[in-house]
């Protein structure tokens, strides 16, 4: 086992590495909402500390890790990645997958814990307002997400709001700059992304009767757009027609 680390929290190394994820004991673990993946993640609590930890192929963790870090040093709202274990060992000496460690989000919740009851239309406008500004911002830093979804956003209840975070790093890429097929690719995906989750909410009869899966895609791409344009937006003036 082989722990990368800025900072290595010692209580850390003593995590029965060697089990897989999903067959850790209950005692090491912490219960709390978590969204929906296709990898593993489990929550422990070491000290006064929380982290998140996802098994994950070497390659993909690294990736994951060093964009989380470089999201950090711009003062991204994401999640904060503490360290990457990697060439685990099962007791039979067979390689297990490495895991990310993140620093959990306090007062986070999962889109799916939101809905876990019917959301009044203007609380489903917030968080849709919650998402677009966070993704006109990851933008305008250059980075493009590759799968914008509610499942890869943590949510934080912020007085009447809600604040955003990127919680799924895996598919990204940081740019100097994104063109503007980067930006119109990355807001297809949320279309797609968006639409099936509004579909799901909708087969669990957790989606409002008012509201409409189309038009919350239709919506939230709006007001992407208008706030993009708000902050990009440079007005010419010819010299001679002050
Ligand atoms: N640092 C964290 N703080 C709070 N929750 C977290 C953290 N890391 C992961 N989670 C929870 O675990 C869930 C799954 O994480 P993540 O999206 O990274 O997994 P994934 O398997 O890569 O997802 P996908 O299926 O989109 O590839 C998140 O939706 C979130 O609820
Ligand atoms: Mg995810």
């Amino acid at each position: 086992m082989r722990i990368t680390s800025a900072l290595v929290d010692p209580a850390l190394l003593d995590l029965p590495w060697s089990v897989p994820l999903e067959e850790w004991p209950a005692s090491h673990l912490v219960a709390l909402p978590q969204g929906i993946s296709r990898h593993i993640v489990r929550f422990v609590k070491l000290n006064d500390t929380v982290y998140a930890l996802k098994e994950t192929r070497e390659r993909i963790a690294e990736k994951e890790y060093d964009l989380l870090r470089a999201l950090e040093r711009i003062d991204f709202p994401a999640v904060e990645a503490v360290a990457i274990v990697n060439d685990r060992l099962d007791d039979a000496g067979e390689p297990l997958e490495s895991v990310l460690i993140t620093r959990h989000l306090q007062f986070s919740l999962p889109y799916r814990a939101l809905f876990s009851h019917m959301l009044r239309p203007e609380t489903m406008n917030r968080l849709l307002d919650a998402l677009a500004a966070l993704i006109v911002r990851m933008h305008l830093t250059g980075f493009s997400w590759g799968d914008c979804s509610l499942s890869n956003t943590l949510f934080r209840r912020d007085a009447g709001a809600f604040a955003a975070y990127l919680v799924d790093a895996e598919t990204g890429n940081l740019y100097p700059k994104l063109s503007e097929g980067q930006r119109s690719e990355d807001i297809e995906i949320l279309r797609l992304n968006i639409f099936g989750e509004c579909l799901d909410l909708e087969a669990a009869e957790l989606l409002h009767e008012a509201i409409d899966p189309e038009a919350v895609v239709d919506d939230i791409v709006a007001r992407y757009e208008r706030l993009w344009h708000e902050v990009t937006y440079e007005q010419e003036v010819p010299r001679d027609a002050r």
